[in-house]
This record gives structure tokens, C-alpha cells and sequence, in this order.
């Protein structure tokens, strides 16, 4: 049974893009994958804690060696790298913050990149075999012909961080120009068939 571990970052519930987008993706996955399990971790609804100094102590420390503290200071990190070990595939979905990546994001980043877990000590990437779609909405148009395409982060940070950790077979959807359906001048609907068309069920079968 495949499984398709999503994460989701954005605040705003219904009203966000980044969740329209990835409904829809997940709904063509579904026609593709009938017997597939999706697994949802929702870092709006739950924060992460943030890297501190009794995490750092834990982490550089073999783990034959922890104190039950340092076990306890990794235990959610270990148990975010077994859920995205468990997957077979992955979805990032995520707003466009400051023309990079939420804080939230960011958070779940710093717990799943582990030595020994999920990068090699000797650097290489021990995700391989793992299919990775990157969602990002935001307001503005990034493109070759963008004058701000040089402020486009957020997919080239994701999509490296995902080659690190082994995963080469990157989709990047762009929602880009989401603000015309904050603005009204776009519905939803329109706006993710644009982005993500819908997946006929003959084409799946
Ligand atoms: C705090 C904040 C910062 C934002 N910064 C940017 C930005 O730097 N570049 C951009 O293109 N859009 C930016 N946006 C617009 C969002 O990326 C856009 O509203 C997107 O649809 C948010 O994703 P969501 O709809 O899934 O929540 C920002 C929005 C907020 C609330």
C-alpha cells in the first residue's frame, strides 16, 4: 500500500491556497493510488520547537550514549524521521513567506535532516527511491522574466534540501500570483484548475 506523507504549513485554513493545491493533488493521487494511505502533518495545527541547546547536546551525541534527557529531547524529531522514513512519497505545501519558506517549515527542515537518519555521515542522502511534490502559493510572479525572479527562494532552497537528503525526483507546482483570488479578481476553482488540473478517472485507469 503506497503512502504519501503531506505536509501542510499555512495558517489560513480554507482560504489557503497552498491546502486548495494540495487537496487537488491529492485527490489525483488518490485515482492513481486507490489503496494509498495519505498521512498528514499539519504544522499549523501543531507547531515544532524550534533547535535549542539541550537538542544540539542530544543530537552530537551517539546515541548509544543518551542520558534519558537526551533521548527525550529527540523523541519528536525521531518520530517526524520515522514518519517521512515510512513514506514513499512526500508533498510539501507551503506559503511563499518573505520571499522564502515559513519559520514553521523551516522548523520541520531542522528535525528530519539527521546524521545517520536521514543524510550520511559521509554527507550523502539516505532518502533515495522517494518522490517529493513541492506546493508553494504566493503573491507574486517569479519567472525568468520576473524582476524578481532573483528573490525566488523558496522553491531552489526546498528543492535542494530535498536533493541532500537523497530525493532527486522533485515536482515543483507553482501557485504563483495566488493574491488574485485574495483580491477577488480569481476564484479558488479557477485558480487551482490553472495550476493543478483535475485528473479524469479514465486517464487513471
Ligand atoms: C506574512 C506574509 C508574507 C508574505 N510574503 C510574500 C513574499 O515575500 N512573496 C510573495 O510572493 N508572496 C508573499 N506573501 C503572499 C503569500 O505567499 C500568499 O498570500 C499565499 O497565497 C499564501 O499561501 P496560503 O494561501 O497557502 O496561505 C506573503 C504573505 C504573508 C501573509
Amino acid at each position: 500500500m503506497p503512502k504519501i506523507l503531506v505536509v501542510e504549513t499555512s495558517p489560513r485554513g480554507e482560504a489557503s491556497i497552498s491546502r486548495q493545491l494540495t487537496k487537488r493533488v491529492i485527490s489525483n493521487w488518490r485515482l492513481l493510488n486507490q489503496d494509498g494511505e495519505v498521512i498528514t502533518r499539519d504544522l499549523a495545527v501543531a507547531a515544532l520547537p524550534h533547535v535549542t541547546m539541550p537538542w544540539l547536546s542530544a543530537y552530537f551525541t551517539p546515541p548509544n550514549t543518551h542520558t534519558p534527557d537526551m533521548a527525550a529531547q529527540l523523541r519528536l524529531s525521531d518520530a517526524l524521521v520515522e514518519e517521512l522514513l515510512a513514506a514513499d512519497e512526500l508533498v510539501i505545501a507551503t506559503p511563499v513567506y518573505n520571499y522564502n519558506i515559513p519559520a514553521s517549515l523551516k522548523a520541520w527542515i531542522d528535525h528530519i535532516v539527521r546524521k545517520g537518519l536521514t543524510l550520511g555521515f559521509d554527507g550523502k542522502g539516505l532518502l533515495t527511491g522517494k518522490k517529493a511534490t513541492v506546493i508553494i502559493a504566493s503573491g507574486g510572479i517569479y519567472g525568468a522574466a520576473s524582476p524578481i525572479e532573483h528573490l525566488n527562494f523558496a522553491p531552489r532552497y526546498l528543492e535542494s534540501i530535498l536533493n541532500v537528503l537523497g530525493i532527486t525526483d522533485v515536482t515543483i507546482i507553482h501557485g504563483e500570483g495566488a493574491k488574485a483570488v485574495d483580491l477577488g479578481e480569481a476564484t479558488m476553482d479557477k485558480f487551482v484548475d490553472a495550476v493543478v488540473p483535475e485528473m479524469k478517472r479514465s486517464a487513471a485507469a
